[in-house]
């Protein structure tokens, strides 16, 4: 029943196949867990397993559509079959970033937006969360936004969607706590990577200087996070920003 602090956990990453969750997954597979790739991008899951599995370290590819919970049934199957059930989920999908205001998208499209940035992380949670309650031991770590505490210009689906995501934990907290299970949100500032670049056209200064440390959030360091909350047994229903202390910068 439960597991000690630093014992391997299997885990669940969805949104692996790049960017923070693909960091994540290395880092946590270097730390003796057991990892599950989950992302639609079956070329990227396979480099990223091999990469894994040279340095020493077990995974797993699953490519599937988060949107497709036939597709994500199919990939816990195989999971469960030949890793083990999750202990641990870490949920670091993003859709592509659309610069949209509400009364510019269609009914079709706010479906769609919350489908995959939220509904799909509900649904993909209420399929683990039996394996972590029949384990009493689980970990859920959601990947936020600053979007979601202040807003951002032309995104209101990412804003509700980390918005839901922060008072999921809540609500996962008070009612499986009780299981063993913690669960948590990272409210993330400018991490580096693709996406930041792409929102920023490739010039990143003007985000830099929105940070107190005048610098973009490292990915290792948003993995360092997740891997010190698998560990903490009495962290839970928190946000945590890891951030730069965007706010708090005077410009
Ligand atoms: N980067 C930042 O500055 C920043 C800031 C705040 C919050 N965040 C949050 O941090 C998390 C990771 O961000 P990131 O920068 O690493 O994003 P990213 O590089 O764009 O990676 C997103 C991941 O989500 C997967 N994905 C997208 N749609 C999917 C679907 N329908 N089914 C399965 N997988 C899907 C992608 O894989 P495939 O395309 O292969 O499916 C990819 O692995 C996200 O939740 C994001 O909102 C990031």
């Amino acid at each position: 029943m439960g597991k000690t602090l630093g014992e391997p956990r299997v885990v669940l990453v969805a949104g692996a196949s790049r960017g923070i969750g693909a960091t994540t997954a290395r880092a946590l597979a270097a730390a003796g867990h057991p990892v599950g790739l989950l992302a639609r991008d079956a070329d990227a899951l396979d480099a990223q397993v091999a990469a894994i599995t040279a340095a020493g370290g077990r995974a797993l590819a699953l490519p599937a559509d988060v949107g497709d919970p036939e597709q994500v049934d199919a990939a816990l199957h195989r999971m469960r079959a030949e890793l083990g059930a999750p202990a641990a989920l870490i949920w670091s999908v993003a859709p592509r970033f659309v610069h949209q205001k509400l009364h510019e998208l269609d009914d079709a499209e706010i479906g769609q937006g919350v489908d995959i940035d939220l509904v799909a992380a509900l649904r993909l949670l209420r399929r683990v969360l039996p394996d972590m309650m029949r384990a009493h031991d689980g970990r859920i770590v959601l990947l936020s936004s600053r979007a979601a505490s202040h807003g951002l210009r032309g995104a209101p689906l990412y804003v509700v969607s980390k918005a839901g995501l922060e008072g999921l934990v809540r609500s996962l907290t008070v009612d499986y706590a009780a299981y063993g299970i913690t669960a948590n949100a990272l409210r993330l500032g400018f991490v580096d990577g693709e996406r930041v670049q792409y929102r920023a056209a490739g010039d990143v200064s003007d985000l830099k200087t929105r940070a107190a440390t005048r610098s973009l959030v490292q990915p290792d360091e948003v993995a360092d996070a997740i891997r010190w909350l698998l560990t903490a047994p009495s962290t839970t229903g928190a946000v945590i920003d890891v951030d730069g202390g965007i706010g708090l910068a005077v410009r």
